[in-house]
């Protein structure tokens, strides 16, 4: 049977995918950001996750505004990469698990939650940049599967709904027939606003308040609507409803292993949460 063997919750900026290509981690800016990470990959380095559910949201480059699926869920043999317009230098394809894919995806379709399959996907840095974070160097990069939630075009999926569906990518993952060792990343957030009058909007209090409620009360986060969100974390900082989603593939109780947060970077609220399963 496959396992789930703990969950990483991270931002997944842009510019922090410019600074690891120019090796700015050790910068005064930089800083206080990237050494939240090393803890986390020694512990991905000792677990030895073989698959990645990657719970993120597209910003354009797979689906635009015209075709729009509420959550979309990859089934493809390997991943794209390509730049949707912040200027990143594309990196390599990244491995998927088409099994493990179609397991997901018929387990979902089963308990009722109609996702768009994609045989074909690319990845945009929602993907990207936080694979960087987690495997850098891509030493013992595992293989990926991606989950992609519309966080652009309204209307978007409640957090309830969210949370019910990562609880459903929980089970399906357990009911897998295969001995897999898999972990759930969720990357987006938290707090930011890149348009309109409130942009540069970010609520560290509202940040610090979601991380302990995705650790130790995520149901009190269902209970939000998406318009209190884009109230409390900005536009943009709907996309904490992939923590949601990765909040409920693990079920039961966690404990947080290690956290960091820090702002700004860029324009956002930067969080890391790692979390393993407490039973
Ligand atoms: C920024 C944050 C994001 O989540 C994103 O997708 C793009 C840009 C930012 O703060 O610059
Ligand atoms: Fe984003």
């Amino acid at each position: 049977m496959a396992s789930i063997i703990g969950a990483v919750a991270t931002s997944h900026i842009p510019a922090i995918g410019a600074a690891m290509a120019r090796s700015l981690q050790g910068d005064a800016y930089w800083k206080p950001f990237f050494d939240g990470y090393p803890p986390v990959n020694a512990w991905l380095e000792r677990m030895r996750p073989e698959v990645a559910v990657v719970i993120y949201n597209d910003h354009g480059l797979n689906f635009f505004l015209d075709k729009m699926p509420t959550f979309a869920v990859g089934a493809a043999a390997e991943y794209r990469n390509a730049d949707e317009g912040w200027g990143l230098e594309p990196v390599a394809p990244f491995p998927g698990h088409p099994g493990l894919s179609w397991h997901l995806i018929e387990s979902l379709v089963a308990d009722e939650f109609d996702v768009t399959s994609c045989q074909e996907m690319l990845v945009d840095h929602g993907f990207t940049v936080p694979m960087g974070l987690l495997w850098p160097g891509r030493r013992r990069l595992p293989k990926t599967l991606p989950i992609s939630v519309n966080t652009v075009q309204h209307p978007l999926p409640t957090p309830q709904r969210c949370y019910k569906l990562g609880c459903a990518v929980g089970k399906a993952i357990a009911s897998f027939p295969q001995e897999l060792r898999v972990v759930i990343l969720a990357t987006g957030g938290l707090s930011h606003q890149l348009d309109g009058e409130r942009a540069g909007f970010i609520n560290r209090d509202f940040d610090l308040m979601c991380m302990e409620k995705i650790i130790a009360d995520p149901l009190a986060l269902t209970r939000y609507s998406i318009r209190d969100l884009v109230e409390q974390a900005g536009s943009q900082g709907v996309e904490v409803i992939t923590w949601l989603m990765m909040r409920g593939a693990l079920r039961g109780p966690v404990r947080c292993l290690h956290r960091n947060y820090h702002i700004p970077i860029s324009n956002t609220g930067a969080g890391l949460l790692l979390l393993e399963n407490a039973a």
